[in-house]
């Protein structure tokens, strides 16, 4: 039996928190073992938000992919790539662009929210505008059959599959349709209690060492009713509690939260705890992060291999696609 293609990417905006690793990177370590994968750095749809601000794009993508190697994305199970190295998805793209009705794109809800909310940057531009067509093309050129994205990203599957039905009603059945599988929410909240987003400054990230851990835990906001340590809390509005859901042992866990109800456990304590368990469950994680950063080679191995892969599938697809449009 074949096995289904799963595909997915990731824009190189800075480095990796927890909050993409229980929600994403996890899902894609599970889904290795039962699809041929696709992992992609989205490094083009970065520069549709990024033009201006001039990051070191190439340094982002270096540390995308030294989180993903570190939480265990397999270069044995899973195709691992960058975007730009493979310029068909950017000749997909054109070619999409041509049977993409404008107000498909106007009205998608990300494109005006966007707009909205980062007002300090000029989204005003051709290429924001097309972000869901090369994400489109980003799908269809691998004809992946599933893509694991958080719900954020459901209207952009949802322009793929109608960009796909339209080609293949003009043209003659190429695409598949792809759907769109989300993952879940993490259940873990920034360390002050809010989403762990990079803008809020609230993140624990996978680079993070020991000691920046240590202190970004003693800092962590806590319940704020609790005032004294003699206090009874609840630990249910406690964002140090939400992290032993997922750092302690189940068995700890209810240990902790009677002894919060009946201030039994005061918080330096129980962030100790946490401040153990965290370290020890990221220690693999820091092990390998900290030998690929030495080992350049490696990475670029990967990348060279998997975009090779990549290139190959994509190069079939386009000439599907050239021979479909007659061009
Ligand atoms: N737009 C996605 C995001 O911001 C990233 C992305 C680009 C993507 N191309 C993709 C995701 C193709 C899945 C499939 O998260």
């Amino acid at each position: 039996m074949t096995k289904q293609r799963v595909l997915s990417g990731m824009r190189p905006t800075g480095k990796l928190h927890l909050g993409n690793y229980l929600g994403a990177l996890k899902n894609w370590k599970e889904m290795q073992e039962n699809y041929e994968c696709f992992f992609f750095v989205a490094d083009w749809h970065a520069l549709t938000t990024e033009y201006a601000s001039s990051p070191d794009i190439r340094a982002y993508i270096h540390e995308m992919l030294i989180d993903w190697l570190a939480v265990g994305i397999d270069p044995d199970k899973a195709t691992i790539f960058v975007q730009s190295m493979v310029p068909d998805h950017a000749v997909l793209h054109v070619l999409l662009s041509m049977i993409t009705p404008l107000p498909w794109l106007e009205r998608c809800p990300t494109y005006k929210e966007q707009q909205q909310q980062l007002t300090e940057k000029d989204l005003t531009t051709f290429g924001f505008l097309g972000y869901p067509v090369l994400q489109a093309a980003d799908i269809l050129i691998y004809k992946a059959h599933k893509v694991p994205v958080g719900i954020d990203q459901v209207p952009h599957l949802e322009l793929t599959r109608e960009i796909g039905r339209r080609f293949n009603h003009l043209y003659g059945e190429v695409f598949p349709e792809p759907q769109a599988i989300l993952t879940e929410v993490p259940k873990l909240p920034g360390t002050d209690g809010r989403k762990m987003s990079k803008s809020y400054d609230n993140c624990i990230y996978l680079s993070d060492s020991e000691d920046v851990i240590r202190n970004k835990v003693r800092n962590m906001m806590t319940d704020p009713q609790r005032k004294k340590r003699q206090d009874p809390g609840d630990p249910e509005v406690s964002p140090v509690f939400a992290y032993h859901k997922i750092f302690t042992g189940k068995e700890d866990v209810e240990r902790i939260a009677h002894g919060c109800r009946t201030a039994g456990i005061g918080c330096v304590d129980c962030k100790k705890i946490l401040i153990d368990n965290m370290i020890l469950m990221l220690a693999p994680i820091h092990e390998t992060r900290a030998a690929l950063a030495r080992d350049k080679k490696q990475i670029r191995d990967v990348v060279e291999s998997g975009t090779e892969s990549a290139r190959k599938i994509a190069s079939g697809t386009m000439a599907q696609v050239r021979e479909a449009m007659k061009i």
